[in-house]
């Protein structure tokens, strides 16, 4: 694997061979990707791989919003009283097979936290949906708890993701 550079997915990008296992998730970056851009309902970085150029993993990132009663207690208790919390969804995430293993998903977690942490907005938490059970395991391994009553939506509040991170030595 040659060095990474990660930048937003744009037209000069060669999405056809990407292959990570899932194959809506190949679909998506192939087929909706782009459009998804255009009409602004996500952004998509991809991971480059410099010497092949090739698409060695990408994710998506939104804004979104969570119920404040939607919260654990002791996250909801230093809260304002409003009733939607500020929040940024990492929809999807997507590695390479060839690429898997190798400390580039929690790179792009990473990425996806620094990102939500230094826009210029207000974001108290970084969303992410598991698509099964493997996929929620390893975000589970980041300490990212399950959303009180959802199956596979957890969240992690940016502030302590970063500290998380930091005491990993991971940022
Ligand atoms: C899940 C996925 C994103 C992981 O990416 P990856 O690059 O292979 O993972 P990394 O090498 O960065 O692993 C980072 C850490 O997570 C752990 N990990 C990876 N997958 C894991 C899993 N399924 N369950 C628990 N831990 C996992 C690794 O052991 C590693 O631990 P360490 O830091 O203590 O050594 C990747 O396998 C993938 O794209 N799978 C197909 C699509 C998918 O499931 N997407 C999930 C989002 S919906």
């Amino acid at each position: 694997m040659g060095p990474l550079r990660i930048e937003p997915l744009d037209s000069a990008h060669d999405r056809s061979g990407f292959l990570s296992g899932s194959s809506a998730l190949d679909r998506y970056l192939r087929l909706q990707a782009s459009q998804d851009i255009r009409r602004r309902i996500t952004t998509c970085l991809v991971a480059l791989d410099t010497e092949t150029e090739e698409i060695a993993g990408f994710y998506t990132l939104a804004g979104t919003s969570v119920p404040l009663d939607a919260l654990s207690e002791d996250v909801a208790r230093k809260l304002p009283r409003y009733p939607l919390v500020p929040a940024a969804l990492l929809g999807r995430l997507a590695i390479a097979q060839s690429y898997q293993g190798r400390g580039l998903g929690a790179t792009l977690l990473v990425d996806a936290l620094k990102r939500a942490a230094r826009a210029e907005l207000g974001v108290f938490a970084l969303i992410v949906d598991a698509k099964d059970d493997p996929a929620q395991r390893f975000y589970e391994h980041f300490g990212f708890p399950l959303l009180p009553g959802e199956t596979r939506r957890l969240v992690l509040p940016i502030a302590t993701a970063l500290r998380l991170l930091e005491g990993e030595g991971k940022r």
